[in-house]
């Protein structure tokens, strides 16, 4: 196929927005990992779907990264996934770790690429991945607005009996306790949900949505969820490799929208083939950016932990 895909880490999330995107038939597939043969043996596993799914997407595994080489989307889920009582920072320290070596692998064989960074904690992780690449930040992209939006509407669909696929919303900000479900723009069919549900209700659903990932990781025990983020990662590789221009959240550098700059954060873009190709600024309310700055010092925060515990081990 013309598009070529890596997904580092042949994991839950990884092998999930494998075989997701391979249903798309849109790119050929290289999963990477640093286990020898589980990259191969999924590969060689999802490629017998083929037939009976009808895609022509070719799937590889390796652990040699010359195979990902002039990848057009590049996505990392090398790392840990957290445990029951585990907060996402708890991953800073080894996830870091992994993420430098694989950003320099990619840069080294894909450096035209656009990368799409998963490993959590995500919008650490992702500044990370742009000291370490020093790529133009429309190619740097971290995934959480999707999967959180998506977390909010299953439950607004839930709670109001509706079709999920008719609650359309987003949800802004750090990946984290403190990210910011937006009533005021999420509707069921263009109805405001504010028309629709008490505000005690969307709240409360808005507060379930904040530790939606700690919900799952709670039932897991093993891990964290991997089904709607590996599929959250599709939908950003086919809005870029098709060019859509769609409209989601995603973690991006801000250098002055919303009054914030030096970090990524959570905010609508427009998404198309050369990666984040806007950065739509909304209007906010007072209430609703204090919280957008707010969470963003809790990036700026774990960044400031994080470097800490470099230097301390230098
Ligand atoms: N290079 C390549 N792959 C690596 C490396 C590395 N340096 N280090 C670890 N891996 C691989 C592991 O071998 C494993 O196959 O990353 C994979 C991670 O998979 P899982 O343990 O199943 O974790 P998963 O649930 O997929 O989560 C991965 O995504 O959503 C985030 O918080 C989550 O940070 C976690 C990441």
């Amino acid at each position: 196929m013309e598009k070529k895909v890596t997904i580092v880490g042949a994991g839950h999330v990884g092998a999930t927005a494998a075989i997701t995107l391979a249903l798309k038939d849109i790119a050929d597939i290289v999963l990477i990992d640093i286990v020898e043969g589980t990259p191969q043996g999924k590969a060689l596993d999802m490629m017998q779907m083929a037939p009976i799914c009808n895609f022509n997407s070719k799937i590889t595994g390796t652990n040699d990264y010359k195979d990902t080489a002039n990848s057009d989307v590049v996505v990392v889920t090398a790392g840990l996934p957290r445990k029951p009582g585990m907060s996402r920072d708890d991953l800073l320290s080894v996830n870091a770790k992994i993420t430098e070596s694989v950003t320099n692998e990619i840069v080294k064989y894909s450096p035209n690429c656009i990368l799409i960074v998963v490993t959590n904690p995500l919008d650490v992780m992702v500044n990370l991945a742009m000291e370490f690449s020093g790529f133009p930040k429309n190619r740097l992209i971290g995934m959480a607005g999707v999967l959180d939006s998506a977390r909010y509407r299953t439950f607004l669909a839930e709670e109001l009996d509706a079709s999920p696929g008719d609650v359309q919303g987003m949800v802004l900000g750090i990946h984290g306790d403190k990210m910011l479900p937006i009533p005021r723009f999420t509707t069921v069919n263009g109805i405001p949900i504010t028309e629709l549900l008490p505000k005690e209700k969307i709240d409360e659903i808005g507060e379930r949505t904040k530790v939606g990932g700690g919900e799952i990781v709670k039932l897991l025990k093993t891990g964290s969820a991997y089904y709607a983020p590996g599929i959250s990662i599709t939908v950003m590789v086919e809005a870029i490799l098709k060019d859509l221009k769609k409209k989601l959240p995603c973690a991006v550098y801000l250098e002055g929208e919303y009054g914030i700059s030096g970090v990524f954060l959570g905010v609508p873009v427009i998404l198309g083939k050369n990666g984040v190709e806007k950065i739509i600024e909304l209007n906010l309310t007072e209430e609703e950016l204090e919280a957008l700055k707010d969470s963003a010092a809790s990036v700026k925060d774990n960044m400031d932990a994080m470097h800490k515990i470099n230097m301390s081990e230098r």
